[in-house]
């Protein structure tokens, strides 16, 4: 059997990592300034993970929801106090796609309405009901294309009054930060009002930070720059640092009934060793401060840079428009060792691990200071 062959992706053989540091079957070593698509949130091969994920194995690493989990209750617990959301209440499943899924769900349950209000640009997965909401037409099938979805673009609030104005919208669903459209951020007055209005037409507010939460851009969730409360968060990526684990957090408006929602492998017990590996490494090394420090001292370092169109993000969510950006993420990574990533034909995407060092980010700096041909004085 081959492949079934949807991915373009790069010919190389990874097979090890170490904090941000990768190595492949050839014994080439690379940085790591991609994460696997925002993944690596604590770093590869962090110790206190492979000993949690290690002792757990070797205690019990699968039940299914048939049985009581208390190792659920002690994640559900750590994520609120870390997140500020501990009066919420916790769904685990298995990816982003999955906890978009459960989100619309939700939603519509409670509100006993259809309509959903995405944004332009938008990427939530594609699984059905996250393909719907997704702004990218070429990704759909035919199968897809049946939800009751609304697009406004971005920071559009007389938008947003108007799709909510007939009271029929069961949620509006908002990245915290868009990822795969290129680093796009909400205006904080844009989210203030999504939040207010939402309240007036009893829709829910669904804040998608599967890319951009668990710390990644120097708060737990980036909507709390904005200072708002969702009443849906989804979750995913930096979650299990490489496990899959993802999370719904639901407002405590909205009650659970027996058999509302359901999974087999979601908040398995070598799941949850890996979410409270990642939460208690963030935790204990401070992550999300390394972050917004990082991140800060990176976009400051660039921002002179002529060779840069613009430079958008807040922490480790960096997204860097060039003319010419093939050629510089291709050089990056042929000449320096950089993996990075891309959004379209101009945006280069920086989601490295929260646990980078300011040696490593100088690293990146300098090649792409050097590609760019700036002097660094
Ligand atoms: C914001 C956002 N939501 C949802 C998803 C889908 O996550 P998954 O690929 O785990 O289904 C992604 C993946 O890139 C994402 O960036």
């Amino acid at each position: 059997m081959e492949l079934f062959n949807v991915y373009n992706c790069y010919d190389i053989n990874l097979v090890n990592g170490k904090g941000s540091s990768i190595s492949d079957d050839k014994g080439n070593k690379y940085l790591d300034f991609y994460g696997g698509h925002g993944v690596i949130s604590i770093g590869h091969s962090h110790p206190h993970y492979i000993f949690r994920m290690e002792h757990q194995l070797h205690c019990l690493g699968f039940y299914s929801n048939a049985v009581r989990n208390d190792m659920q209750e002690k994640l559900a617990n750590k994520l609120g106090t870390l997140s500020g959301y501990d009066d919420y209440n916790l769904f685990l499943c298995n990816s982003g796609a999955e906890a978009n899924e459960n989100a619309l769900k939700v939603a519509s349950f409670h509100t006993g309405k259809s309509k959903i209000v995405a944004i332009k640009g938008a990427f939530h997965g594609r699984s059905s009901g996250a393909l719907a909401i997704t702004d990218n037409p070429v990704l759909s099938s035919e199968f897809n294309v049946k939800h009751d979805v609304v697009f406004i673009e971005m920071n559009d609030i007389p938008a947003l009054e108007k799709a909510l104005g007939k009271n029929d919208v069961a949620a509006v669903i908002i990245e915290g930060i868009q990822g795969v459209n290129g680093v796009v951020e909400p205006s904080a007055d844009f989210l203030k009002s999504a939040e207010s209005l939402c309240k007036t037409h009893k829709a829910m507010l669904i804040l998608d930070e599967i890319q951009s939460g668990y710390g990644r851009t120097g708060k737990f969730f980036a909507h709390q720059h904005a200072g708002i409360k969702a009443d849906i968060i989804t979750t995913a990526k930096g979650m299990g640092n490489g496990f899959p684990i993802a999370g719904v957090i639901i407002s405590p408006e909205i009650k659970a009934w027996s058999g509302m929602l359901g999974t087999t492998f979601g908040g398995n017990h070598l799941a949850c060793a890996a979410g409270m590996a990642v939460l208690e490494s963030i935790e204990e090394e401070q992550l999300i401060d390394n972050a917004n420090k990082l991140g800060d001292y990176l976009i400051s370092e660039l921002k002179d840079n002529k060779a840069i169109k613009a430079i958008r993000g807040k922490g480790l969510m960096i997204g860097i428009d060039l003319e010419d950006m093939p050629k510089i993420r291709k050089q990056l990574l042929e000449e320096y060792g950089i993996f990075t990533g891309s959004s379209g034909s101009t945006t280069l995407r920086l989601l490295p691990p929260l646990s980078i060092t300011k040696k490593e980010v100088d690293q990146f700096i300098q090649a792409f200071q050097k590609l760019t041909q700036i002097v660094l004085t």
